[in-house]
């Protein structure tokens, strides 16, 4: 059987309220599969639960209710096991401002008694580009090289999956290419990595599977390519030589839209509509074309169209 990397089922947490607040639901019974090795994406709008269930698996936030395996170690069992199998960076910047990185790094070592011959503290200060700010206190960090710190501390014990809460948000872009760079590295020698995060773009070249949650509940998991395809919508559009002298006789459920520069886009369902079929309407109609392009919905359509009507 396919190992799994974490295993949740019925999987609940509601947040005890104050005085002036009522107790919050964050997680409604979850079950969710994750399989050893790939690059998972866990998405969903703010206050989805994200947040709160990788605090969970990071044992940071105690589950009101339901079952967490991870690596096969279940957390209430092999408390300390399932803890050695995963490494967080949390969304939260939370580190002791005098610290240096090096000393912030040997110290969570410690914490996860990593003896100093297996170490990888240089190792993993190259690998997040704070090389040259070793030496560093954390308060003298950037808000960006406080986040890479917080991926540097989440390594220490080699941990076979990594989850990445938010892991992008506040880094430049060229940062951003490295980190995931490294990410994918990484996963190529054999790490299960989560993450979360608000470019859909990135989740959508990042990962293998995706879970989308909202309000505490899993509304979909399926691989990137499954989801993608998900949406047959797919728009034609066409640069004409002349602005179109008449009307288009468009096959039935197809749409024009104009677009800047004159050109046309057209929408149409591709189990429904052949491009072709387009393309000989708009020449029947006078128009000759100069250039065409097609445009595919990507993640960011497919997670609207699955979170707005909730
Ligand atoms: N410590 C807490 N006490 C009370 N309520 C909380 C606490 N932490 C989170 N919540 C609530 O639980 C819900 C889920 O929050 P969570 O942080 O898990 O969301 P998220 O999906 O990570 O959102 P974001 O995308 O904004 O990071 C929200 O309604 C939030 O207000
Ligand atoms: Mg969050």
């Amino acid at each position: 059987m396919e190992q799994q990397a974490i295993e949740v089922k019925g999987l609940r947490k509601t947040y005890a309220g104050g005085k002036k607040q009522a107790p919050k639901e964050a997680i409604k019974g979850l079950d969710l599969t994750i399989p050893a090795g790939t690059i998972f994406g866990l998405l969903g709008p703010n206050g989805a639960g994200k947040s709160t269930l990788i605090n969970i698996l990071a044992g940071l936030v105690k589950k009101t209710d339901g079952q967490v395996v991870i690596w096969g170690f279940d957390q209430d069992v092999n408390p300390r096991q399932s803890r050695a199998a995963i490494g967080v960076m949390p969304q939260e910047i939370n580190m002791d401002p005098f610290f240096t990185p090096r000393a912030a790094l040997e110290t969570q070592a410690g914490l996860y008694g990593v003896p100093k011959s297996e170490r990888w503290t240089d190792e993993i200060l190259d690998l997040v580009g704070l090389s040259d700010k070793a030496e560093a206190y954390a308060r003298n960090l950037s808000g960006g090289m406080k986040r890479r710190l917080l991926l540097a501390k989440a390594l220490v014990h080699r941990p076979q999956i990594l989850v990445l809460d938010e892991p992008t948000a506040g880094v430049d872009i060229e940062l951003r290419a490295m980190l995931w760079r490294n990410v994918r590295k990484l996963n190529e020698q054999g790490m299960t990595i989560i993450l979360t995060t608000h470019y859909l773009e990135e989740a959508e070249e990042m990962c293998d599977e995706i879970a989308i949650i909202n309000h505490g509940e899993l509304i979909v998991r399926d691989t990137t390519a499954n989801l993608l395809g998900r949406m047959d919508r797919k728009a034609l559009v066409v640069e004409p030589r002349a602005p179109a002298p008449g009307q288009i006789a468009l096959p039935d459920g197809v749409s024009m839209e104009a677009r800047p520069g004159g050109r046309l886009a057209f929408t149409y369902a591709r189990n429904k509509t052949a491009a072709e079929d387009i393309l000989d309407a708009i020449r029947a109609a006078g128009i000759e074309i100069r250039d065409v392009a097609t445009e595919q919905p990507g993640l960011e359509e497919v997670f609207v169209s699955l979170t707005s009507n909730q």
